[in-house]
């Protein structure tokens, strides 16, 4: 990848942090579409990547989800995103080994690829934030509390990605305020994720103190993203109050829409699964069971539409979307609010 560094657009939320956040990323405008198994197709990352926002690559969703040799499908993300800078998710949970030894390779691949922006979830990403310094790029951590950010300091991360709690995917606790709150003392540029499906609550992120927003739920109802309509209709329809956080995907609470599927299921992870995630060892084993599970399950989201009997996944931000958009529009709607 060509990794000039446009200057950041005149007039875009020209904040100590966002201008360091700017600098940092390459990209033009404040703004991260987040990884997202198995909505990230390279369609939208390379889409967003060319409107001047960060994109996220999720490798297991390209590789898995979309079927692209992992080489392969990075070098079409950057044909598409005409040589604009797109980022990398690496999920460094401890696990089996042969996925620890898969992502270390995607992440040698990333670098090699011209990737500069990574975006570390779970686990501990020194060894991450070593092998991205050499090479002159930035880490940031996905946290959801002070405890969590104080380690990926230690560690040398860049950035921090503040998980809220009304974010899409594993969703945090805290609100956006009270995680700037607990955070802001770090010195490091925070990025709020979580609950932002319009251009308002974006600038309203920015001017208290954000350096960046991260939005998931939104840019699933776009075109570029290769869901089935079904899901689309279900954003388009929820209401803030229909999302609910499950354990049944992975052992830890998901934001999914409550269909009927879902109440009936239920919410909670049964009695043997709480209790293997209790224990040091056990929980690694049984999160990695949930992973293997999920990938499989959550693939109907794309294939079939209808998902794995109607589980579809999104963050509070579905009260304020409205249509299914380009990617494009939604990077210049959002930029032209902060002018
Ligand atoms: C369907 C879905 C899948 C997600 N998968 C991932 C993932 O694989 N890795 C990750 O770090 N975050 C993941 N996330 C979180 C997003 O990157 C982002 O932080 C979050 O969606 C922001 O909240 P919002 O959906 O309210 O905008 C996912 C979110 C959604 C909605």
């Amino acid at each position: 990848m060509t990794h000039d560094r446009p200057a950041p657009s005149q007039g875009v939320a020209a904040t100590p942090a966002t201008d360091k956040f700017l600098t940092q990323s390459g990209v033009e405008v404040p703004l991260i579409c987040g990884a997202m198994y198995p909505c990230s197709n390279p369609e939208l990352v390379g889409a967003v990547a060319a409107a001047g926002a960060m994109a996220i690559v999720q490798p297991i969703s390209l590789v898995y989800a979309h079927g692209r040799e992992f080489r392969a499908g990075l070098q079409e993300i950057k044909a598409l995103a005409g040589g604009r800078p797109f980022g990398f998710n690496a999920i460094i949970e401890k696990s089996v080994k042969a996925y620890e030894d898969r992502m270390r390779g995607w992440i040698d691949v990333a670098l090699e690829e011209g990737v500069r922006f990574f975006v570390t979830a779970l686990g501990n990403p020194s060894w991450v934030c070593k092998a991205v310094h050499q090479v002159g790029g930035v880490v940031y951590h996905d946290v959801t509390e002070r405890k969590w950010a104080l380690k990926a300091k230690d560690a040398g991360v860049d950035g921090l990605i503040c998980v809220n709690s009304r974010a899409g995917g594993h969703a945090g606790t805290h609100t956006p305020d009270e995680l700037i709150t607990q955070l802001a003392d770090l010195g490091l540029p925070l990025v709020a994720a979580g609950g932002v499906g319009d251009e308002r609550a974006f600038a309203a992120l920015l001017q208290s103190g954000y350096a960046a927003v991260q939005l998931g739920t939104r840019f699933i109802a776009t075109n570029e993203c290769k869901v089935h309509p079904d899901y689309w209709r279900a954003i388009l329809d929820a209401d803030e109050d229909d999302i609910v956080l499950t354990e049944r995907l992975s052992g830890v609470p998901v934001a999914v829409i409550n269909t009927p599927f879902v109440q009936r299921i239920g919410t909670r992870a049964g009695p043997f699964a709480r209790w293997m995630l209790r224990g040091r060892r056990t929980k690694h084993w049984m999160r990695t069971f949930y992973a293997l599970k999920s990938i499989r399950e959550l693939k109907h989201t794309i294939q079939k539409g209808v998902s794995y009997r109607d589980v579809w996944q999104a963050g509070k931000s579905v009260g304020t979307i409205h249509a299914v958009e380009p990617a494009g529009e939604i990077v210049r709607r959002f930029a032209a609010a902060l002018r």
